[in-house]
């Protein structure tokens, strides 16, 4: 017996196995002849075992770390595509905001070809023998086509290009003068914060048009903030590199960047992409034009600067005016807004106007920063209005046309009794007779006009009213 027939020591690998491995035929067993030999392949298989499995483990790493990169690039990849999303939108934006103006421009200009030729030829129809019923038929049509007109007014406001008084100006010093009115505007339960930052740096502006635009941002952010909450006016000088500039369809350079910041709802993105076109508003019918933005955007380009707007639902609204720099000096006599501080809050204002629906509007208007206000249907109206609050009245807002007494007579009547200032509010183009009436001091406001235009208007000739009284004194 050779030691090989002996059993396998304990530990050592079972008879089965072995049996196995010299089953390999005749010979084997002399291949196998040194006692390590089986031993050896075998350890030579396992370690090629082991060295697989290692290399199957590195592979398997290698496919997971590919894999994560793989989703970290579709990341990046989404972020690049919603860069460019952005980016496609802020050009193609004021492109389509620009579009809506020509759009509206071309649409008003032939609309009110149209109004014309009809208010015209129904005008001429008009006679006094006609059947009364014929004859109410087509006075109505008269006024249905003014009523037209008076939209396609406000689509030409919205598109309407350089009609601005411009002068070299301090932002600062028009933002200063504009506080008070700012104040007024909001319900006092909103905080007012400004940080003036610009310096004695100037750019060339319309002051009363720039109130007009803070004041528009002013409004907005009151109904945002549902009554509470923080305002925020902040002026800074800027230097815009090309890409940012590019961003705003703007030349690198200075510019001052005037930012109104609220803190109310904000807007979703599909608001937010639609804010500057014009008749665009999510308020209830009566509450908004939809023109607020749309004039901001006007004035704005007219003064060849740009407007961004940050904002997100639930979180706030930043809006960002960004004006040219002038190196120009400022005039020897300062123009300012004709806005100062201590406005006459207490004031009241009698509204003369025969449309029910702009008498009411007008009110909402004034009413909201504290006026009292009295309504009157007509000329004759207002005069006795008039009479019975002579002492109280500091302002009247004067329709034209009108039933009974039109606006030209209850101004020179008034003009008879009282210095009182007087806005009037037309449709129509300076005539003659308009002339007349500013030469006696009236001042004009367009019709159609928005909310911030009016308020501006009413604190200029109640400031100057106030001044004039103490000056008197
Ligand atoms: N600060 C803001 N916060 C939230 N939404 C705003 C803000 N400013 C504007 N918006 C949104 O933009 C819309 C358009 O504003 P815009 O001032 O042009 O018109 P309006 O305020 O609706 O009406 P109008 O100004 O003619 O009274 C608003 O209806 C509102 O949805
Ligand atoms: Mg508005």
């Amino acid at each position: 017996m050779t030691a090989r027939t002996r059993p396998p020591p304990p530990g050592a690998e079972p008879t089965s196995r072995r049996a196995a491995l010299d089953s390999r035929g005749p010979g084997s067993a002399a291949r196998a002849e040194p006692a390590a030999g089986p031993d050896a392949e075998l350890v030579r298989l396992r370690a090629e075992c082991a060295r697989a499995d290692r290399d199957r483990e590195a592979l398997r790493c290698q496919l997971a770390q590919v894999e994560a990169e793989r989703v970290a690039l579709r990341g990046e990849l989404a972020d690049v595509n919603q860069h460019v999303a952005r980016l496609h939108d802020q050009l193609l934006h004021p492109q389509r905001v620009e579009s809506a103006g020509t759009l509206a421009a071309g649409l008003a200009h032939d609309m009110n070809n149209v109004l014309a030729a009809i208010m015209g030829l129904a005008e001429v129809a008009l006679d006094d023998r006609l059947d009364p019923r014929l004859r109410s038929d087509l006075e109505q049509i008269v006024s249905e086509a003014e009523r037209g007109a008076a939209l396609t007014r406000s689509l030409l406001a919205f598109s309407r290009k350089g009609q601005y008084r411009k002068q070299v100006l301090e932002i600062d010093d028009t933002l200063r003068d504009a506080l008070p009115l700012l104040a007024h505007t909001l319900p006092k339960t909103i905080e007012l914060r400004c940080e003036l930052g610009a310096g004695s740096v100037r750019v060339d502006g319309d002051p009363v048009q720039l109130v007009q635009v803070l004041v528009n941002f002013a409004l907005n952010a009151a109904d945002a903030m549902h009554g509470a909450g923080v305002l925020s006016l902040a002026s800074a000088v800027v230097e815009l590199e090309s890409e940012p500039a590019r961003l705003l369809a703007l030349a690198p350079g200075r510019y001052v960047r005037l930012r109104v910041t609220d803190t109310g709802s904000g807007m979703d993105e599909a608001t937010r992409r639609r804010i500057f076109e014009p008749f665009f508003t999510t308020k209830p019918v009566g509450k908004g034009t939809g023109l607020g933005l749309a004039l901001v955007w006007g004035v704005v380009k007219g003064h060849l600067g740009a407007v961004d707007v940050e904002s997100e639902l639930g979180n706030g609204t930043s809006f960002s005016v960004y004006l040219p720099v002038t190196e120009a000096p400022l005039p020897a006599a300062r123009g300012n807004t004709g806005l100062r501080r201590d406005l006459p809050a207490d004031t009241t204002i009698l509204v003369v106007d025969d449309e029910p629906v702009v008498r009411a509007g007008i009110t909402r208007i004034l009413e909201r920063i504290g006026y009292t206000v009295l309504g009157a249907a007509d000329g004759a109206e207002a005069l006795r209005a008039f009479a019975a609050h002579q002492v109280s009245i500091g302002l009247v807002v004067l329709d034209m046309g009108m039933p009974v007494m039109d606006g030209a007579e209850c101004f020179r009547q008034l003009r008879r009794v009282s210095g009182v200032p007087v806005l009037i509010a037309t449709g129509y183009a300076l005539d003659e007779q308009l002339q007349t009436m500013i030469a006696h001091g009236a001042a004009v406001i367009e019709k159609p006009f928005s909310s911030a235009s009016l308020l501006v208007e009413v604190t200029r000739l109640l400031e100057r009213r106030a001044a004039a009284r103490r000056r008197a004194r």
